[in-house]
């Protein structure tokens, strides 16, 4: 045989294609072509792949080899298709019949010793192999757990080229995924451990029931990072549809957990405020790399000390936030990743980091407002809800009675309040009340009378509150009645809203 066809996946962002990978053998001087698009990671293939072949104890073919990836104006990128071709080339040579992998997908990168190693995205892959109408699958054993979490999909594993091989001559078992049982739920840390700071708690309860953006903004040690951290704990589990999402997304960065169990919490991603763009919204080179907001997809992106990151990162953060997708320039064309979060943003009041009012701080107003003003334009635009939190007093902290209510009971009331909020917006299409237009809530379908509205007008009428923090109050004022099961907003509800407010940087 001169010819021989096998089946791989590449992936563009998040999707995987079904590709085939064709591998000619002919007479002439020795020679590897490789065609149909491939970027530099393909190039460097091709001496690696025949190291991998020599090195398995196998015959590399001194002979004209192209090898060519189908369809060829699919952009591809990574190492993964490396396994295929090398089984193909050894098939075209008419040194492996391929019968055994028929109708097969085979995933895999190779070591220079012949090695199988793991390659990233592999979850995405097998779904699209399955999508596809594919049954079998042969990927790295580190990848097997992964890769099992496809139902309906035969996987099986190898360690190394050699394996393979043997298995296709019929000469020995291929290796089956580990089977361990998946890992307990980690919620993480808990709001019970968070004493006192009543209006923080409250703020992180009405932003988890309503989905809204937080912004904290309070002196050192108030317990604005230790109130951020602890809302995925009262979120509710990502469905099926949301849990494969997140873990493709997680799968493609290369960071899954050990054991890849599917993951059923909404994620939360605090990337550092030095951290650069890339890392924030995704890219690298080949196969691109999903950054912090992707891999926060329908969990919480905290950006802590939010005011010291760069102006090019609070830029970069500006199309996620408004479009819930991150949309990456490559060399190849455009990759666009998943990106629907819950912003959660943490500042302190002024860039000396001490606590306003003490005599340590000798910021002038005009200078604070210019601090946190660095967050106005791109992000706190778009936070509904804005608190202020005062620094523990040494009684509530020492108070030995004190006890926190456990994350638990309050994610059960976030839960039947999400619940509420999604059945009244069903038929709009809007799951949460943060998702509704201002002009929506300003509509004599869902205007709010005149006496229940006072508070906010007076604060409106003094101008302490702009038109878009209106909107914003409305918003919350929806998510505070929801969480008290009433059907309307009543003026309490109003007045809670704009107390949530009160942090608004303008
Ligand atoms: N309400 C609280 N209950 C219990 N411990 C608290 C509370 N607030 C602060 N602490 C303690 O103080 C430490 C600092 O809290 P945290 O880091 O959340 O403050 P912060 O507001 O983020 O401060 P900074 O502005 O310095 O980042 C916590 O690790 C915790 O030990
Ligand atoms: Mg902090
Ligand atoms: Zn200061």
């Amino acid at each position: 045989m001169s010819y021989a066809k096998l089946r791989s996946v590449g992936l563009v962002g998040v999707r995987g294609h079904l590709v085939e990978v064709e591998a000619d053998v002919a007479n002439g001087l020795p020679l590897v072509i490789l065609s149909g698009l491939p970027d530099t990671a393909l190039h460097e293939a091709r001496d690696w792949v025949r190291a991998a072949i020599v090195n398995s104890g196998q015959h590399w073919p001194n002979r004209r080899i192209t090898v060519n990836l189908l369809p060829a104006a699919l952009p591809k990128s990574g190492s993964g298709f490396d396994l295929a071709v090398a089984c193909a080339v050894l098939a075209g040579a008419g040194e492996l019949p391929l019968a055994a992998l028929q109708d097969v997908v085979v995933i895999g990168e190779l070591g220079l010793d012949g090695s199988v190693q793991p390659v990233r995205g592999v979850l995405p892959m097998v779904l699209a192999a399955a999508q596809a109408g594919i049954r079998r699958v042969v990927v790295p054993l580190a990848n097997a757990a992964e890769a099992a979490l496809i139902p309906g999909l035969t996987v099986r594993a190898t360690d190394t080229l050699h394996r393979l091989v043997s298995f296709v001559r019929g000469g020995g078992p291929l290796l089956d995924p580990p089977d361990e049982p998946p890992p307990e739920l980690d919620r993480g840390p808990d709001l019970c451990d968070v004493v006192g700071q009543e209006a923080g708690r409250r703020a992180v309860e009405v932003a988890a029931a309503g989905s809204h953006h937080l912004a904290m903004l309070g002196p050192p040690g108030a317990g604005k990072t230790m109130l951020a951290r602890r809302l995925p704990s009262i979120l509710p589990d990502l469905d099926d549809a949301a849990a494969l999402e997140v873990t493709a997304l997680h799968s493609i960065a290369g960071a899954l957990p050990p054991g890849a169990p599917l993951l059923r919490r909404p994620p939360l991603q605090s990337p550092h405020h030095t951290a650069s763009v890339p890392a924030l919204v995704g890219g690298g080179s080949g196969l691109a790399r999903p950054g912090a907001v992707s891999l926060a997809h329908r969990g919480v992106l905290f950006l802590d000390e939010a005011p010291e990151l760069s102006p090019r990162a609070l830029e970069a953060m500006r199309q996620p936030l408004e479009e819930g997708t991150v949309n990456l320039r490559r060399t190849n064309g455009e990759t666009s990743f998943p990106a629907r979060i819950q912003l959660v943003l943490a500042a302190n009041p002024c860039a000396c980091a001490k606590p306003a009012g003490d005599l340590a701080c000798e910021c002038s107003p005009l200078a604070r407002r210019r601090y946190l003003g660095r967050l106005s334009g791109p992000l706190l635009d778009r936070v509904d809800i804005q608190v202020r939190l005062e620094p523990l007093t040494a009684a509530t902290l020492l108070d030995e009675h004190a006890a926190s209510e456990p994350s638990s009971v309050v994610a059960d009331r976030v839960a039947t309040a999400r619940a509420a909020a999604a059945a009244r917006w069903a038929g709009h299409g809007w799951r949460s009340n943060a998702e509704v237009p201002g002009a929506v809530l300003r509509a004599p379908a869902w205007r709010l009378p005149r006496r229940t509205l006072g508070s906010v007008r007076q604060l409106l009428e003094r101008g302490q509150l702009s038109a878009r923090g209106y909107d914003r109050v409305l918003r919350v004022a929806w998510t505070i009645s929801d969480l008290a099961g009433r059907s309307r907003p009543n003026e309490g509800d109003v007045c809670e809203a704009t107390e949530l407010r009160r942090g608004e940087v303008r």
